[in-house]
């Protein structure tokens, strides 16, 4: 039994990053060949709590709200990345050591030692000031960084598709690429109707100049992200659903104030209020339910809104979710309002259509202008460029009628203006009947990083306190992410109760738990073994289960180390709905 009923919170990230690599949860990867910074490969417990937690996201993202889920591949051609700005926009500030050569982030470099909390919104002339003033040094080896130039470091992987290097292409920096490139397709599936929503999980990559904290800062993670593609004009989130639900905001205007504070609120009223936009305000409340859900200490959570210099270049508002971790708040989900930003840029920059046809509820007689030019005209003139010309005219009349206004129009071919008498364009402004028209949908996202919130659950769940009179650490992993579910342990070693504790394995097996089986050590330390990788029960097969008419087995329960017997044979439906939240162990 637990000596102690207040088992303690005591995790740091140097203890639980020893447990994660001691118990398989994660560890560096290519160790044998002296490990390489940013990649971390997931043991045997990692993976499956790592997958419950992809399973979890599925359940709530995509199935719950009827999304759809794509698999897209990580590496896309070069002309992705210029239309969605990260080739011209992804960048990190890097700043080089001058004695040792190593790479720094200078924005972090400034956050870690001085005051500033938000160093990647400045300027680089401003970061190279705040370094030489405070005379920051090296992370690496305590050289002077004064003087040395800041540079932005575009932080895609860059690759070539196929042989020779004319297809350059690059491993995905955000999974939501993968999905905005399918719109032309994903519209058809959804029916062409507004909203719908898409959602994809799967790896990312970004070349971190610094990786840092085991699995909070790597070179390849991965991402649960959802686009929901929306009508700005008509659409509207089911508020009602998440009205009452808690939360923490840090809103910008309250960091940009001195002494400005976090503020305890509903979603319903931070949207009554104007703090939150209304559909961003939806899924931080589906999100932090779903995070309690999954074991986040709410204690030890908030969503802060960025600050303008701190947005990517594709949002015009968002809000993280941060986790407090060894007295520090780390991010894990962005929520953003992407605007028509992204599929803008893949409508001009593609040859496909990235709209949506909305549909007036009565057709609309509206005024366009139009040409009909005069190729009889234009043919000899402009000889094959005629086509060009005709859809400079039809563009300019679209944009500006008052350039037809003169006797003549000027047009831009290829850097070179032509004038073009106007009776010659048969510009005319005529009356049409409409029934709808094109928009580029808007973009809600949700986009969550799912090793952090692996790293958080660990870090929150860690606990240590005394079982008979022996320290103990386990991890108070909610059933639904514990990677086993249950362990179960003949008491010693014999045959009759290691035939019978097999056949109870295969039984709750056959309903689906995640079970381990161990008959090696004493039974206390088999215990600890499955208390220290969160396994919310052991049952134990002992001489009364095989001894006794109506056979029963021993249940302890992890946390409190409390033992009750169950008969066998309701075994694997009571413990079904255990990990169903059907039932709990107080009731039995
Ligand atoms: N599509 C939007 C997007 O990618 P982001 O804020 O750059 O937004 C979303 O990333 C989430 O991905 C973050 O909140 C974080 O949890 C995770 N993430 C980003 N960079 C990461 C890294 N280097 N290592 C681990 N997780 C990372």
């Amino acid at each position: 039994m637990s000596d102690d009923d207040t088992a303690e919170t005591a995790a740091t990230s140097e203890n639980l990053v020893e447990l994660a690599k001691r118990r398989g949860y994660f560890f560096q990867s290519s160790g044998a060949y002296g490990g390489v910074g940013g990649f971390y490969t997931f043991g045997p417990q990692g993976a499956a709590l790592k997958g419950n937690v992809e399973d979890a996201w599925r359940d709530r993202f995509a199935v719950a709200e009827g999304n759809m889920e794509i698999d897209a591949p990580t590496i896309m051609p070069e002309p992705v990345f210029e239309a969605s700005g990260h080739l011209d926009g992804f960048d990190d500030m890097l700043v080089e050591c001058p004695e040792c050569g190593e790479s720094h982030r200078a924005d972090h470099v400034v956050e870690d030692e001085t005051e500033y909390e938000d160093a990647e919104g400045l300027p680089i002339p401003e970061v190279e000031e705040v370094i030489a003033k405070y005379e920051l040094v090296c992370p690496s080896c305590g050289a002077g960084l004064a003087g040395q130039a800041v540079e932005t470091f575009n932080l895609m992987f860059e690759t070539n598709i196929g042989p020779g290097d004319s297809d350059p292409g690059y491993l995905r920096p955000e999974t939501a690429q993968g999905i905005f490139v399918e719109f032309p397709r994903l519209k058809e599936y959804a029916r062409n109707q507004l909203p719908f929503g898409v959602t994809q999980i799967g790896r990312a990559y970004r070349n971190e100049i610094s990786p840092r904290r085991s699995i909070i800062r790597t070179r390849e993670f991965t991402q649960a992200e959802l686009e929901y593609f929306i009508d700005p004009e008509t659409d509207e989130p089911d508020l009602e659903s998440v009205a009452d639900v808690e939360v923490t905001l840090y809103p910008a205007s309250e960091q940009n104030e001195e002494g400005g504070e976090e503020i305890e609120t509903t979603i319903g009223a931070a949207v009554e209020d104007g703090t939150l936009d209304p559909w961003i305000a939806y899924y931080l409340g589906v999100a932090r339910e779903w995070y309690a859900a999954l074991g986040v200490d709410m204690d030890r959570f908030r969503y802060r809104q960025h600050l303008a210099g701190e947005r990517s270049h594709y949002a015009s508002d968002c809000w993280d979710a941060e986790a407090e971790l060894d007295g520090n708040w780390i991010e894990l989900a962005g929520f953003s309002d992407r605007g028509a930003y992204d599929l803008s840029k893949h409508d001009e920059y593609s040859d496909d259509r990235f709209t949506i046809f909305r549909q007036y509820d009565e057709p609309k007689t509206v005024e366009r202008a139009v040409v009909d030019p005069d190729m009889s005209y234009l043919g000899p003139e402009f000889g094959g460029a005629a086509g060009d010309v005709v859809d400079e005219l039809e563009d300019l009349a679209a944009r500006d009628r008052s350039a037809f206004e003169g006797d003549s129009v000027e047009i831009d071919l290829e850097g070179e203006t032509h004038e073009i008498p106007v009776e010659k364009t048969g510009f005319a402004v005529e009356e049409q009947t409409e029934a709808g028209e094109h928009i580029v949908p808007h973009v809600i996202e949700p986009s969550f990083g799912v090793d952090r919130l692996v790293y958080t659950v660990l870090h929150h769940a860690y606990r240590e306190d005394e079982v008979d009179g022996e320290e103990r650490t386990y991890l108070e992993l909610e059933p639904e992410v514990a990677p086993t579910f249950v362990g179960v342990f003949p008491l010693q070693s014999d045959d009759a109760l290691e035939t019978e504790a097999n056949e109870i394995v295969d039984d709750l097996r056959a309903a689906g738990l995640s079970v381990t089986y161990d008959d090696s050590g004493n039974i206390g330390r088999r215990y600890r073994r499955q208390d220290e990788v969160g396994t919310p029960f052991c049952v134990t097969v002992d001489f009364e289960t095989i001894e006794n008419e109506a056979t029963t087995v021993t249940v302890r329960e992890r946390d409190t180390t409390e033992q009750k017997r169950l008969p066998v044979e309701d075994l694997a439906e009571t413990l079904a709905a255990i990990r169903a939240g059907d039932l709990s162990f107080d009731e039995l």
